[in-house]
């Protein structure tokens, strides 16, 4: 099949550095614009700036080993969209991450800090490296090369990094303070996700999960499933999928399922999310829990569950998946964990998807207000943070779905037309320069 059948996208849009075939998560994102187009109005005419990121840098990260060899990494920064402030996104240590994935994950960045209206771009970074086998002097080598590299494109007013797969606070320090020493001057805003003594936020760590579970029980409540008692299946137990099942546990539901990348457990009368999150922080993954049966990791997507949680990778709901899911909400912890051929899917199926781009805005509503405490170096409490968090994604969320509603589009492109007429909006207000 050509290029030009799978995409209304003009053949020329396609970037010739990707493979024509196969675009990837590239590949996703454009058929979800493609998807919004019919939607935008007016808007419509500068839709091609979705579909061409505006700033792309690929790096070598050279580095000694312990060993006293050479390595080098690839690395990626990508700017999407900085229409509507400056770039914002997270870092993303992984061996398979590809330019294409940072490419859609720039751009999903975009769509959502325009979702919940932050006054952000889109951005996205990554390394193609095994965290896990490295030495934590490597680790900080790799992350300060990484960040020397792409200093010309990042800073507080231009584009603020942030954590995301495998990358931490500790990440987060040695970035702010090697973008600092370059800079002969301390500059805290130039990313978020920092510890707290550095200028973090209250709050920043669990924002993502906690995000997750408001959107989770506001589709509830619209749907009339009660929380309490509910079944959740949880794919991913690091930073987003632990903390959202902590929560939906603390709230009544039962955690019947999680995987991650060494194992799937059950367990139909709940799995103690305290317990398996001391477990992963010991062992650093859920394999090996006693207290849940192991199964086949194919098994995971055909538990019975009232939500699932992808907040794993992304592509992990396909066609050949999605056809034995037995759930009601799907919450997308993860950025594009589900193919448009699954959406597809899904929908026939009747189960709701709330999508990403709100779902998992949590993460960037809480690294938006430690710039913001950055900037003005006064700090404000958890419960502030909480209860700011909380009235933003009810509010994000309540928006989208209502256009969902009166379109009567599934909330993820409901999710896009409010997004990309904002981004739109943006960019024909500015006008092109010169
Ligand atoms: N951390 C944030 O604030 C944030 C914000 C928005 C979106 N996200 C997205 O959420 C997702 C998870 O991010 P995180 O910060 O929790 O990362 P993390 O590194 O803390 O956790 C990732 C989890 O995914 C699991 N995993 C990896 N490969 C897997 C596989 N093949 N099968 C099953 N599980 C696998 C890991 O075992 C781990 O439990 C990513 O898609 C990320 O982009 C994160």
């Amino acid at each position: 099949m050509s290029s030009q059948s799978k995409f209304e996208t003009s053949p020329e849009a396609l970037p010739s550095y990707l493979h024509q075939d196969d675009l990837g998560p590239w590949g996703n994102y454009l058929r979800q614009v493609d998807r919004v187009a019919p939607y935008l109005g007016a808007q419509s005419r500068w839709i091609e700036t979705l579909k061409r990121p505006k700033r792309i840098l690929i790096v070598d990260v050279p580095i000694e080993l312990d060993n006293g060899t050479v390595a080098h990494f690839e690395g990626y920064r990508v700017q999407h969209n900085v229409s509507r402030g400056p770039g914002k996104g997270g870092v993303r240590y992984h061996q398979d991450v590809t330019l294409s994935e940072v490419m859609a994950l720039s751009a999903w960045m975009s769509v959502k800090n325009a979702a919940v209206n932050v006054p952000y771009g889109g951005a996205k970074g990554g390394i193609r490296v095994d965290p896990r086998k490295l030495s934590r002097g490597e680790l900080e080598r790799v992350t300060r090369r990484y960040t020397s590299e792409i200093g010309i494109i990042i800073g507080p007013n231009t584009d603020i990094p942030a954590p995301d797969v495998n990358t931490n606070e500790q990440i987060m320090a040695w970035m702010m303070d090697t973008y600092s020493m370059n800079q002969g001057q301390t500059a805290t805003g130039v990313v978020t996700g920092k510890p707290i003594t550095l200028g973090g936020s209250l709050g920043r760590r669990e924002a993502t999960g906690r995000g997750v579970f408001v959107v989770g029980c506001e589709a509830a409540r619209r749907t009339g499933l009660s929380i309490e008692g509910a079944r959740v299946a949880v794919q991913g137990f690091g930073n987003v999928g632990g903390i959202a099942a902590r929560l939906f546990q603390e709230a009544g539901a039962k955690i019947v399922a999680v995987q991650d990348h060494t194992g799937t457990l059950h367990k139909s009368t709940g799995i103690d999310a305290g317990a398996l999150l001391e477990h992963v922080a010991k062992t650093g993954g859920v394999g090996g829990f006693r207290e849940a049966d192991a199964i086949a990791n194919d098994d995971f997507w055909s538990i019975e569950s009232d939500f699932l949680v992808p907040a794993a990778l992304e592509n992990q709901i396909t066609a050949n998946n999605a056809p034995n899911i037995r759930t009601k909400i799907i919450v997308e912890g993860a950025n594009g964990p589900t193919t448009t051929a699954a959406d597809d899917i899904l929908h026939d199926k009747g189960i709701l998807v709330i999508p990403d781009v709100v779902a998992n805005a949590g993460g960037v509503t809480v690294s938006y207000f430690e710039w913001v405490q950055d900037f003005s170096s006064f700090f404000w409490t958890e419960d502030e943070i909480n209860e700011r968090l909380e009235r933003v994604m009810r509010e994000a969320f309540a928006a989208v779905w209502q256009v969902a509603d009166e379109q009567k589009v599934s909330v993820r492109t409901a999710a896009f037309i409010v997004a990309c007429k904002r981004i739109l909006m943006a960019r024909e207000m500015r006008g092109l320069y010169p």
